[in-house]
């Protein structure tokens, strides 16, 4: 299958508005593909942090003075743009916090310390990033919930057959479930698993660090209750990404982090709470990283998520067909249809550090590890993997390079 010219994306152009590309890595134009970690950023991002910087910079919400304003407003058009990403109802409902893995520890602390108990069950999946996995298993150890995994078949997809079994367990609390896998690529079926938390009486937690960056993300549609995500993963600034919640829990939540910014009145003998979603925005926001982001989330509206979608699915094909003609090859994960631009596999015994180090001597960057990942790294009877990953810049020629790479890597260990 050959990478058609997209007609709606074009990458060659996309890619002149990244900087990075203009560099060389040993004397090689650079092959990024480890997008899935973070992505590279366009000028355009680059541009409005600048000029937030030098024509709207104050504290925000303080003063009264124009400049603050200006930089309150710059501070919620960002959180309007989130808002309107997510197609979430409310822009009170959209907390900034540093990243995804706040998001998720935000969640787990304020509804799960206050919420869970012995007798409880929190579930999770074997497919999970550490960052939606770690602070469930802590929360529960800590409220004696017990802690329990969706399992994996042998395509990496989730066995929703042993839905019935978990609920058997005891009263199931929270489900927290990955939209799509940072390491196999899988699409997990969501809606399905906030329809069945719903049943139980269970909140849905979605970490979707992986969904947002590459497909239409409605919230409303996924029919979660929380959704984590991060904008560095999606052109946007490192420290900071946002929680999206529904308002009627949110208001029933206890703070997550206090101190200033967050309270309504503070006295000696009691202090009392914001309105959100200042109440979960403790101290300075990151407001430079904020328009940002808001103004990464412009710059992909405007290729479009649908275009991003077909366009990484392309080449996600293209990737396992021309991967698995390489001899020693280990594919993990599902078909090319249900899963999006990421790729995991073993080169024969190669410890994936070798392999991605002599990648490295020819300009292209993958990464190699668990990829936050352990449960699942288990479950393939790996302790690694390899992971090329894909955006909008990625071009099919860098595939190709992958590929002759992989092969002189085979040379190299023969
Ligand atoms: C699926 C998934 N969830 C959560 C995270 C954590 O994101 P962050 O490090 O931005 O908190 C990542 C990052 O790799 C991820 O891929």
């Amino acid at each position: 299958m050959a990478v058609t010219a997209q007609p709606k994306l074009d990458a060659r152009k996309l890619r002149a508005d990244f900087p990075i590309f203009e560099q060389a890595f040993h004397g090689k134009p650079l092959a990024f593909l480890d997008s899935a970690a973070s992505s590279q950023k366009p000028r355009q991002m680059l541009a409005a942090m600048t000029q937030f910087y030098e024509t709207s910079y104050a504290n925000v919400h303080r003063g009264v003075y124009e400049l603050a304003e200006r930089a309150t407003a710059g501070l919620e058009t960002a959180r309007e743009k989130v808002r309107a990403l997510l197609n979430a109802p409310a822009a009170r409902e959209v907390i900034f916090v540093r990243n995804a893995t706040e998001a998720l520890n935000l969640v787990a602390y304020a509804w799960g310390l206050t919420n869970l108990r012995p007798g409880d069950v929190v579930v999770v999946t074997e497919l999970e990033h550490h960052s939606n996995f770690v602070p469930w298993q802590y929360i529960a150890g800590r409220t004696g919930a017990e802690f329990r995994l969706i399992p994996l078949d042998d395509e990496g997809q989730l066995r929703l057959d042993a839905l019935e079994n978990v609920a058997g367990e005891g009263n199931v609390r929270v489900v927290a479930a990955g939209v799509v896998s940072n390491s196999l690529g899988t699409v997990n079926q969501v809606e399905r698993l906030a329809a069945w938390a719903h049943e139980q009486g269970a909140i849905m937690v979605a970490d979707a660090a992986q969904a947002a960056p590459h497909r239409v993300l409605d919230v409303q549609a996924l029919g979660a209750d929380f959704v984590a995500i991060s904008a560095h993963k999606m052109c946007g600034p490192s420290g900071v990404g946002a929680l999206w919640g529904r308002a009627e829990l949110l208001e029933r939540m206890e703070p997550f982090l206090v101190g200033g910014h967050m309270i309504r009145s503070v006295r000696a003998d009691v202090t009392t709470w914001g309105e959100l979603p200042h109440k979960f925005e403790a101290g300075t926001a990151p407001m430079a990283e904020a328009v940002g982001f808001g103004a990464a989330i412009d710059y992909l509206t405007e290729i479009g998520f649908d275009a991003i979608e077909q366009y990484e699915h392309e080449l996600v094909a293209y990737a396992l067909e021309q991967l698995s003609d390489v001899p020693g090859i280990r594919l993990y994960g599902p078909p090319a249809e249900q899963r999006a631009g990421i790729v995991s596999f073993n080169l024969d015994d190669v410890h994936p550090h070798d392999v991605a180090q002599v990648l490295d001597l020819d300009g292209i960057a993958i990464r190699a590890g668990h990829h936050c990942c352990q449960p699942l790294m288990s479950r393939l009877g790996v302790a690694a993997t390899n992971r090329a990953s894909f955006y909008v810049y990625t071009l099919p020629e860098e595939i190709d390079r992958l590929v002759s790479g992989l092969h002189r890597v085979r040379k190299v260990f023969a």
